[in-house]
């Protein structure tokens, strides 16, 4: 049994090492002023525990996780095995990737190993033997971090025969591989297992990585392959840690907005703690950070940590403007309200060399406390402290449910079909943002979730339909549950070949129609829709336009086109199934027209909202032993009113102990308390 978090965490990427060691008090003096308590340590520093092959060099090493011990400080302990040491490219260059273009990797950069090669594998669990034997008894080492951010793909010969045998297990007979990639296309029938090739640039695929690729069923198996050989590397560092260590959490830290290239969901089960790194752009909306928060609590229906985040800028995104007085805060504080248990930094001290010396941190260059930034740095470590409590292991019930699935996400991006612009991400959060607007929560699972614990389920662009998924949302519906669906779903099969007989395949008689062409619009094009109670007013469609007919005699069109020769056909449908009901939207609504639909589905699924005042504030709740925390943030530079109903619901302020304030400043933040009622 593992255990959880001591405590909420609050510190971060802290490198003494690359420091004299007479400034390591000073720096954990400055990190108490701000009551920071934790550090993640050893996550680079491969090259100075083993300058040389299997000669290891654990002295400096000790020197800070004794230091940081004293302190009292909680460490999360990283392997050190997401840079290689120059040394090993030279003696073993097949540790190196070959990328999508086909060239092998020389030293260099980071995160660039190739998961089938032996050497690497071999370095590196000799490696963590060494770490975890050594500092598995540290009772202050509160997670080990394995890696860092795994991600990308390797094409070489390696990984070439690798993927052979995965698909052998896979598919068992080459003709089973041939039907599932429809290899008579093109003449590309394979009659021995080592003709398989790698889908780079070289083979099938085309364009830059992961866009086009001729065969997506080879090129989606290869990213679940790549993905299934990464966690497999992961899991050896995990084992080995585990061989002297079975109580501290183990994980490693995701990324992305979200990261392509792993299936988040396959790894779940093997992180102890989902651990997340955010770096939301400084022009998106603040929806969509919320909603990989929420992605990542869905990962194990648990809280998750923060493991990064910036302090100040960034050095790496285009432009970086300064955060706005307090919205530091309240950047950290969304994903506490959605879930996290730790609010973590990269970095505690910024560093005077490398890529990363503009990028910010705790301690800036200037080493003053007297900054604006290392003040509200520590404003939000002492309110962390107060708060921390409170909502540490709290939940977030959730009625709602948004399908993200990562295969899905894969095929769909490389359709080679009737327009270019199909992007997953951004067709998710069309409607992420609807609840979010709502102040309604929602969960953000996968296709292997269980749904029956939800009211609704809303599975936009579920392109890919896998085995048993139609049979398991037909049950799901059949029983009562409500499904929301679009245009460009239940097409294919999880070897991305078409469900004959009428799109969308396994979900046409749960939503009761088939559709018979779909149009794409034109850069600048877009089509109207108008809704049946309304016909007056009309919405934009665009991307894609299905053509619709029902086939149920309880289907309802909710809107229609009213434009281009299908005018007057069906774009909303509304159907009842077995006991529940389901809608496809038939086109990408503009956010008006799919308010309109959204309106109506939580009516007729009741889901309730946190706040019913119209307010642009997000609103979240996290529920532990009875008490109830309201997360309200204003996300933006202008000040809002708290809603009447918050201020009249009996809340107090957690941190201020008093009544709720009125009004919120730019990017205030309110955490509210009250005992349930139900
Ligand atoms: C990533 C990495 C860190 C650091 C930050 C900078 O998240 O994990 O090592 O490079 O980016 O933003
Ligand atoms: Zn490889």
């Amino acid at each position: 049994m593992k255990k959880g978090l001591p405590t909420v965490l609050y510190g971060g990427d802290y490198n003494p090492d690359q420091w004299p060691e007479n400034d390591w008090d000073k720096d954990i003096a400055v990190f108490k002023q701000a009551d920071i308590n934790s550090a993640t340590i050893n996550v680079f520093s491969w090259a100075l525990l083993e300058p040389r092959e299997c000669e290891y060099h654990f002295e400096k090493l000790d020197r800070i996780i004794e230091k940081l011990s004293q302190a009292d400080f909680k460490i999360v302990l990283a392997t050190s095995t997401a840079a290689m040491p120059a040394w090993m490219f030279k003696k073993y260059p097949d540790v190196a990737r070959v990328d999508y273009q086909g060239r092998r990797h020389v030293f260099g950069q980071r995160h660039n190993f190739c998961p089938s090669s032996t050497n690497y594998r071999r370095l590196a669990k000799n490696l963590v033997d060494q770490l975890a034997k050594r500092y598995a008894d540290n009772s202050h080492i509160v997670a080990w971090h394995v890696n860092n951010e795994y991600g990308g793909n390797c094409y070489c010969e390696n990984c070439r025969l690798a993927f052979q045998k995965w698909l052998k297990q896979r598919y068992q007979t080459l003709d089973n591989l041939n039907r599932a990639w429809d290899n008579s296309v093109w003449s590309h029938t394979i009659y021995d297992w080592d003709e398989i090739q790698v889908p780079n640039e070289l083979g099938d695929a085309w364009g830059a990585e992961g866009t086009h690729t001729i065969v997506a069923g080879l090129s989606v198996d290869y990213l679940r392959f790549q993905s299934d050989a990464m966690l497999d590397l992961y899991n050896l560092e995990k084992r080995t840690i585990e061989e002297y260590d079975d109580q501290t959490p183990i994980l490693t830290n995701f990324h992305g907005t979200p990261n392509k290239w792993i299936d988040y969901h396959a790894w779940a089960k093997d992180q102890d703690i989902i651990a997340y790194d955010s770096y939301p752009a400084y022009d998106e909306p603040a929806y969509e950070a919320a909603f990989r928060y929420d992605l990542m609590r869905g990962l194990k229906h648990q809280p998750f940590m923060l493991m990064e985040s910036t302090p100040s800028q960034v050095n790496w995104q285009p432009y970086s403007p300064l955060k706005r007085p307090n919205q530091m805060r309240a950047t950290e504080l969304q994903a506490v309200a959605h879930g996290a248990d730790t609010v973590q930094y990269f970095q505690l001290k910024q560093a005077v060399g490398g890529s990363e010396k503009f990028h910010g941190a705790v301690i800036s260059h200037s080493q003053r406390t007297d900054t604006r930034a290392f003040q509200e740095v520590a404003q939000l470590g002492h309110d962390l402290k107060k708060a921390g409590r409170a909502f540490k292991d709290a939940a977030i019930p959730a009625k709602a449910a948004i399908v993200f699935d990562w295969s899905n996400f894969w095929a769909f991006e490389y359709v080679a079909g009737i327009t270019q612009d199909l992007k997953y991400v951004p067709l998710i959060l069309d409607y992420y943002k609807q609840f979010y607007e709502r102040q309604i929560p929602v969960d953000v699972i996968g296709t292997d979730d269980d749904f029956s614990q939800y009211d609704l389920i809303v599975a936009p662009v579920l392109y890919m339909v896998k085995k048993g998924l139609g049979e398991k949302i037909s049950a799901y519906v059949q029983n009562g549950g409500q499904l929301l669906t679009t245009y460009a779903s239940g097409m294919v099969d999880e070897s991305d070949n078409v469900y004959l007989g009428g799109y969308p395949g396994p979900l046409s008689e749960i939503l009761g129609i088939w559709v018979e062409e779909t149009d794409a619009t034109v850069p600048g094009q877009t089509v109207q829709v108008a809704f049946e109670n309304n016909p007056k007013v009309s919405f934009n469609g665009r991307l894609l336009c299905d053509q619709i007919h029902l086939t149920s005699s309880k289907a309802r069109v909710l809107a229609h086109y009213a434009s281009e020769f299908y005018a007057g056909t069906p774009a909303v449908v509304e159907n009842s199934f077995g006991k529940g009901q389901a809608w496809y939207i038939g086109t990408r609504l503009d956010h008006d027209g799919l308010s309109q639909v959204i309106d109506r589905v939580v009516e007729k699924t009741d889901l309730k909202r946190l706040c019913t005042e119209k307010t642009d504030l997000e609103i979240t709740r996290r529920v532990r032993n009875g008490q109830e925390l309201y997360f309200v943030l204003n996300m933006r530079n202008e000040a809002r009113p708290l809603p009447v109903e918050l201020q009249q619901a009996g809340f107090i302020d957690i941190l201020t102990q008093a009544a709720p304030k009125a009004q919120l400043k730019p990017w205030d933040v309110e955490i509210l308390k009250r005992t349930m009622t139900d």
